[in-house]
């Protein structure tokens, strides 16, 4: 059975980032000037995808007007001339055919997916978490895609963390099935450092089979009394083989605020428009501060 659909979780408070996040999605905000969402969609535009269901919540209406017709801004840049702008605003909204479901209460992650259940139907899907951008995402989602089509099972996509990092994240063991081939044996979200299993994160894209409704049905309150995905990942893995993807390439985080300025001067340093001024400026407050 083929993908058609992708679910993107944006309903979370995203209380690390507050007080900027009071009033703004946490997916908006910019790595110099393109939201971290933008990232997440053109990944799924790429990899073939277009019918994206966000699940969003109160004060979250600025992602629907990211990914909807500006009549008067184009109306401005059309007359003022701006051509190059006006291509990539045109551009933002007609890329993709979005489906918004509200989720009213913010029970955490999985019942956030959960709440798709309706827009997604009986078939498989893939869900991406918008904390974290991949370089060449959209050929990691088109591999999992690939690895769903040959075996059927959910794929669950996990990258090696440095084991003091693993508490931020679900953590999966895994066990070779065949030449290069893992399955998942367990998963466990944000253990501490002692207790992790193993130093493989969950970087936040899945595929699932639609199994994984049934299982969030039955998943109760986890870590921080949330409904977590990876709990219903654990009782997903007693029905059905679920397999691993390893991301080997380049993965940015923007889950902290460390994290995110690290990735937003990682993204400017490549950026030809501002890398070289960028660079000369970060010398300088070195200099000045090693006087
Ligand atoms: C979520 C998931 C976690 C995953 C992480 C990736 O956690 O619950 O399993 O490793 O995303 O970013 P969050 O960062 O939303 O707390």
């Amino acid at each position: 059975m083929s993908i058609r659909k992708a679910v993107l979780p944006v309903a979370g408070w995203g209380t690390r980032f507050l007080p900027a996040t009071k009033a703004m999605p946490k997916e908006m905000l910019p790595i110099i000037d393109k939201p971290i969402i933008q990232f997440i969609v053109e990944e799924f535009i790429d990899a073939g995808i277009e019918n994206l269901i966000f699940v969003t919540g109160k004060h979250k209406k600025s992602i629907e007007n990211h990914f909807d017709v500006n009549e008067s801004l184009e109306k401005h840049l059309t007359e003022s001339g701006k051509d190059d702008l006006l291509y990539q605003i045109r551009r933002i909204s007609h890329m993709v055919n979005p489906i918004y479901v509200r989720q009213k209460e913010q029970l955490g992650l999985g019942h956030a997916v959960l709440t798709a259940e309706a827009a997604v139907g009986n078939e498989p899907f893939v869900v991406a978490l918008g904390d974290i951008i991949l370089e060449n995402g959209e050929g990691h989602i088109r591999n999992m895609i690939d690895m769903f089509s040959r075996f059927g099972g959910s794929v669950i996509a996990l990258f090696e963390v440095e084991p003091e990092t693993v508490s931020k994240y679900g953590v999966a063991v895994v066990k070779e099935k065949e030449n290069g081939v893992f399955k998942i044996e367990d998963v466990v979200e944000k253990p501490s450092p002692e207790e992790a299993p193993s130093n493989l994160a969950i970087v936040g894209r899945y595929v699932f089979t639609p199994s994984i409704f049934d299982t969030l049905k039955s998943t109760k309150p986890g870590k921080g009394g949330e409904v977590q995905l990876t709990d219903a990942i654990k009782l997903l893995l007693e029905r059905e083989e679920v397999y691993a993807y390893k991301v080997d390439g380049k993965v940015y985080d923007t889950g902290t605020p460390i994290d995110y300025l690290k990735t937003v001067v990682e993204f400017a340093l490549r950026r030809e428009d501002v890398s070289e001024e960028l660079t000369g400026f970060i010398q300088s407050v070195f200099s000045k501060q090693n006087l």
